[in-house]
């Protein structure tokens, strides 16, 4: 029965292989290289833990052959494992330990040549587990692989077991031994799978404009898309890795349209956005902040705009980041014009463009500061027809009023600037006018007209309001009822 047994075995283990053709004497040519029953009733769970540092643990089951009666099924105890193992792992002042159950094996595990193996066949030994039927199912045994004082040594699975025909690196073969050594189950482990790949969050900083109350929406451009991109990319980055999160594609600026900046990004994993869950209400605050609060408050080109700052993850089902912050900018008060009419952008069909431009100016001690203007939709009311472009005021500082050198105007068709002089309203008005200009809405869509300013004179101080370096101008029709007024300043 036993040689019986063992020839099976023998015939099984070289299936494929030609050893043993010429085996030497007296020896095994397989795993696990000696005489004993192949079947018996322990075996380890396919599954290996791997705990890190070289640990890796095997969970012992007790699992009999379904009508096996012999003694390695119903009496054999388990005192040892081996491991078939690379030849190369033998190395002298290796040190390897094990645990049962957690505590210390009653002797480290060895290295060492399988003495009735062919050249070379080595195993690693873990004995003494005093483990039989009825305590040894579930038991837990870790096996860690460690090197000698020279750092030499086989410390991954992969490195360690050599594995049956056919099965990829890390695979071990191991055979349970019973004290008398004539059972020997053998059981094949798998190395634990590799984590699954964790799914990026990709993210998108969104920062949109939705013209909810503006007869002149605005729209986001080249310069500014990527100003507020490189400020946001910046920060974002800052902030990320602060928090220690993983970055896989770097924000970038991805879409600039009219009412759309996309910064968009990817975080390694769920986890990592998750690392920003914390600050991302912030961060979009911020970044709101960055677009709306440029003058400490909402720059008057976002006036009837509503600003959308959101940063979001594409989860499908998954948590990723989500914030969101909005600001309605609306018009601040301010005490201008000093009469009484409908200062509504869109009262009349004209409006000023958002920014101004610079230039030399007349002489070589001035600067010109242009204003452009253009036609729009009227929105209904009592200036709805009124077309005529009369003249343009200024909200400007009576105390610099001989440092406005004139104003230089092209109505659209002509080539050349005309200039006109400039005239202030009544003492305590803070009025300068460029009139009379009576242009129709062909000759003032693209018009232009510059103030022509002493270079010494900032134009912070000759033109008032709140903002910084920016000027209010009203346009009026010729009955004066009509004077849309907007807020120029320079551009961001
Ligand atoms: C691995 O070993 C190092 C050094 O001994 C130790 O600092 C670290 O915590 C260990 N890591 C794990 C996962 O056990
Ligand atoms: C176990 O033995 C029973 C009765 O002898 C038989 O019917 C059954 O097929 C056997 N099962 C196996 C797996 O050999
Ligand atoms: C198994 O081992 C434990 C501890 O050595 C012992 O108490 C128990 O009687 C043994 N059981 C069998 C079935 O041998
Ligand atoms: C955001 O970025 C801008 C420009 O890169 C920087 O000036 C600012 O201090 C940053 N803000 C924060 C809160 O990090
Ligand atoms: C921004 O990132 C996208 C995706 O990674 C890439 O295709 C694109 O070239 C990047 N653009 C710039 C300006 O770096
Ligand atoms: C952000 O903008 C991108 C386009 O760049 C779009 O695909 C995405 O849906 C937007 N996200 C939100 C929350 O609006
Ligand atoms: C501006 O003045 C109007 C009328 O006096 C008032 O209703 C409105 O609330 C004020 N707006 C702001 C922003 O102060
Ligand atoms: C403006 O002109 C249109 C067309 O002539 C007219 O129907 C409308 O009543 C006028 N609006 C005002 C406020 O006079
Ligand atoms: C514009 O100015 C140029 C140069 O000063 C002059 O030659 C030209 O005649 C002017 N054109 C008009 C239409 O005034
Ligand atoms: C304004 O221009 C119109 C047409 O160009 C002309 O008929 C009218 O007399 C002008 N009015 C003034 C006050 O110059």
């Amino acid at each position: 029965m036993r040689v019986a047994t063992l020839l099976s075995v023998a015939l099984l283990a070289t299936f494929g292989q030609v050893l043993w053709a010429a085996p030497p004497t007296g020896q095994f040519a397989s795993f696990p290289y000696c005489e004993c029953d192949p079947i018996g009733a322990y075996k380890l769970n396919e599954h290996i833990i791997s705990k890190g540092n070289g640990t890796y643990c095997f969970t012992v089951k007790v699992d009999v052959p379904a009508n096996c009666t012999s003694y390695c099924c119903t009496q054999a105890d388990l005192r040892k494992i081996e491991f078939n193992v690379n030849q190369k792992c033998d190395i002298p002042g290796v040190v390897l330990t094990a645990t049962l159950n957690g505590a210390a094996t009653a002797i480290n595990p060895n290295v060492e040549i399988a003495p009735q193996g062919p050249t070379g066949a080595t195993i690693v030994k873990i004995t003494q587990l005093g483990l039989n039927l009825s305590n040894a199912d579930g038991a837990e045994i870790c096996l860690t692989l460690g090197t000698n004082r020279g750092g030499k040594g086989c410390t991954t699975l992969e490195d360690l077991c050599v594995p049956p025909a056919g099965a990829p690196p890390g695979v071990c073969s191991a055979a349970l031994f019973s004290s008398n050594t004539d059972c020997c189950p053998s059981s094949v482990v798998n190395p634990p799978p590799p984590p699954p790949p964790p799914a990026p969050c990709f993210t998108c900083i969104n920062i949109s404009l939705n013209a909810v109350n503006s007869p002149v929406p605005f729209s986001f451009y080249p310069a500014l898309c990527k100003q507020y991109a490189d400020s946001v990319v910046a920060n974002f980055t800052q902030a990320a890795a602060a928090a220690g999160a993983i970055i896989t594609v770097p924000f970038n600026l991805t879409t600039c349209n009219d009412d759309l900046v996309s910064i968009c990004g990817a975080f390694a994993s769920e986890a990592d956005s998750q690392l920003l869950a914390g600050v991302a209400e912030d961060l979009a605050a911020q970044f709101l902040d960055l677009v709306t609060g440029r003058f400490g408050t909402c720059p008057p080109y976002l006036d009837g705009h509503n600003v959308i700052v959101s940063i979001t993850g594409d989860a499908d089902s998954r948590t990723c980041l989500d914030a969101i912050k909005s600001l309605s900018c609306s018009r601040a008060n301010v005490s201008f014009p000093k009469c009484i009419c409908d200062t509504k952008p869109g009262a009349t069909p004209y409006a000023a463009l958002p920014f101004y431009t610079t230039q030399p100016g007349r002489l070589k001690t001035t600067t010109q500061y242009c204003f452009k203007f253009t036609s729009i939709p009227t929105v209904d009311g009592a200036c709805e027809n009124a077309t005529i472009f009369s003249k343009v005021e200024f909200w400007g500082n009576e105390a610099l009023r001989r440092n406005i050198r004139g104003f230089a105007i092209k109505p659209n068709g002509a080539t050349n600037y005309t200039i006109i002089s400039a005239s202030w309203g009544a003492k305590g008005d803070e009025t300068v006018k460029a009139t009379p200009l009576n242009w129709s809405i062909d000759q003032a869509t693209g018009s232009e007209i510059c103030m022509d300013i002493d270079t010494s004179i900032a134009l912070d101080d000759f033109c008032l309001g709140p903002f910084t370096n920016g000027c209010y101008l009203t346009i009026f029709d010729p009955t004066r009822k009509c004077c849309p007024m907007f807020a120029i300043v320079d551009r961001p």
